[in-house]
C-alpha cells in the first residue's frame, strides 16, 4: 500500500487513524457481528455511537445547552435554501456578505425566497471586507456570511457585529480547524467531506429559538424542527458518515482538540506562505490578513508550466493540487487530516521545481 498526500479541497483526506479503525471495525463493529452501515439507525448499538458523537462534538467546540446539533444531508449547498426558508420569516428580508464563489451562490438561492442586501462585495477582490464597512440592515432576519471561502482561500480575520440580528455561517471548509465561539452565531452549518468525514453527512448547528419558523409550505425534510425534535432520525440518517465523524471527533481529542489542532494548522499555514512569499516564482493572490489556514491557491510566474509541475508533483506523491478553474494555478488545501510532514513535502517540492524550472 502506498498512500499519497491528497491536497484536494473536498472530498478531501481523512486521518490515517480513523480510516484505519474503521477498517478494523468494518466487518464487526465491536462486536455487533455487523458492520455499522448495516445497523438499523433506531437499534441499541447506532443509537450510541451517534450520541457519543454529537457528545464529543459538543465538547470539542463547547456547544452551549441552547443549541441543536443536526446530522442532515443534502450538503452545505441544501442549507444555501434551508436558511431563508426556515429563518426568513414576514420580512423576507436577510443581509448578505459576498467575498466569492460560496457565498455568490448561497446569495442566489435565498433570492428566491426574499430580499438579499448584500452588505458588501469583494468576490473579485481576494479579501474581506472591512469590518467597518458593514451596515447590518435593522429589519433583516439574519446575516449570513462564509468565513472561508474555499476556492478563493479568503478568511475572515474576525465576526462580523450585527447586533441581535443572527449570524449564520457557512463553515464547510474551516469548522474544527481552530476554536470558534458558537454562542455568538444563530446557526452554524458544514458538509462534511473536508474536516468532519466523508461526503453525504452536513452538519447543522442551529440555536433553539431559531427552530419552528419555517414559512407555511416548507417541506418536512426541510424544517429544523422535523430534525431537531426526532433527534435527526426522522427518516434514515447518513449513519456511516455519522460513524466516521465521530472517529474524526475522536481523532480531534487525541491532538489536543480544537486548541492543539488550531496549533498544527496555523504552524502548516505559515511554513507554506513563507515559502510562497519567499520566492519570486510562486504568488499568493490573497490579501495577508485574509489568508485562509485552510485553502492556499497559488500560481507560477510562468503559467506554462502549470502541468509540469502538476505532473512532478503527482510523482512526488502530491495529488490533486490543480488550482479551481475559476482562479487557476494551484490550490494545496490543507485541512486538519493533512499532515505536518506533508506540508514540508509540497514546501521541498516547490523549492526543487522553482531551482529547475523556474
Ligand atoms: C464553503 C463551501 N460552501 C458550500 C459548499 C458546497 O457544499 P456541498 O457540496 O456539501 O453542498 C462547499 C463545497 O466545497 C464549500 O467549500
Amino acid at each position: 500500500m502506498s498512500r499519497v498526500y491528497n491536497f484536494s479541497a473536498g472530498p478531501a483526506a481523512l486521518p490515517e487513524s480513523v480510516l484505519a479503525r474503521a477498517q478494523a471495525e468494518m466487518l464487526d463493529w465491536h462486536g455487533a457481528g455487523m458492520s455499522v452501515m448495516e445497523m438499523s439507525h433506531r437499534g441499541k448499538e447506532f443509537m450510541g455511537i451517534a450520541e457519543q458523537a454529537e457528545t464529543d462534538l459538543r465538547e470539542l467546540m463547547h456547544i452551549p445547552d441552547n443549541y441543536k446539533v443536526l446530522f442532515l444531508q443534502g450538503g452545505a449547498s441544501s442549507q444555501f435554501a434551508m436558511v431563508p426558508m426556515n429563518l426568513m420569516g414576514s420580512a423576507a428580508k436577510a443581509d448578505y456578505i459576498n467575498t466569492g464563489s460560496w457565498s455568490k451562490k448561497a446569495i442566489a438561492e435565498a433570492k428566491r425566497y426574499g430580499k438579499v442586501s448584500v452588505l458588501a462585495d469583494t468576490s473579485a477582490d481576494f479579501r474581506a471586507p472591512e469590518q467597518s464597512s458593514l451596515q447590518p440592515s435593522a429589519d433583516a432576519a439574519y446575516l449570513h456570511y462564509t468565513p472561508n471561502e474555499t476556492i478563493q482561500g479568503v478568511e475572515f480575520p474576525y465576526i462580523p457585529e450585527a447586533g441581535d440580528t443572527p449570524l449564520v455561517v457557512d463553515v464547510s471548509s474551516t469548522i474544527l480547524s481552530r476554536p470558534m465561539d458558537v454562542s455568538k452565531f444563530g446557526i452554524i452549518y458544514a458538509g462534511a467531506q473536508k474536516n468532519i468525514g466523508p461526503a453525504g453527512l452536513t452538519l447543522v448547528i442551529v440555536r433553539d429559538d431559531l427552530i419552528g419558523h419555517a414559512a407555511d409550505g416548507t417541506p418536512a425534510m426541510f424544517d429544523y424542527k422535523t430534525h431537531a425534535d426526532t433527534g435527526s432520525m426522522y427518516n434514515t440518517p447518513p449513519t456511516y458518515g455519522w460513524y466516521l465523524a465521530g472517529l474524526v471527533f475522536q481523532w480531534l481529542k487525541e491532538q489536543g482538540g480544537l486548541e492543539g489542532i488550531a496549533e498544527i494548522n496555523e504552524r502548516k499555514a505559515k511554513a507554506l506562505y513563507a515559502a510562497i512569499d519567499g520566492s519570486d516564482f510562486y504568488a499568493n493572490p490573497v490579501e495577508p490578513a485574509c489568508r485562509s489556514w485552510m485553502n492556499v491557491p497559488f500560481t507560477l510566474a510562468n503559467a506554462d508550466l502549470d502541468a509540469a509541475f502538476l505532473e512532478g508533483a503527482a510523482g512526488a506523491g502530491l495529488k490533486t493540487l490543480k488550482g479551481h478553474r475559476s482562479v487557476g494555478g494551484m490550490r494545496a488545501s490543507i485541512y486538519n487530516a493533512m499532515p505536518e510532514a506533508g506540508v514540508q513535502a509540497l514546501i521541498e517540492f516547490m523549492g526543487e521545481f522553482e531551482r529547475t524550472r523556474g
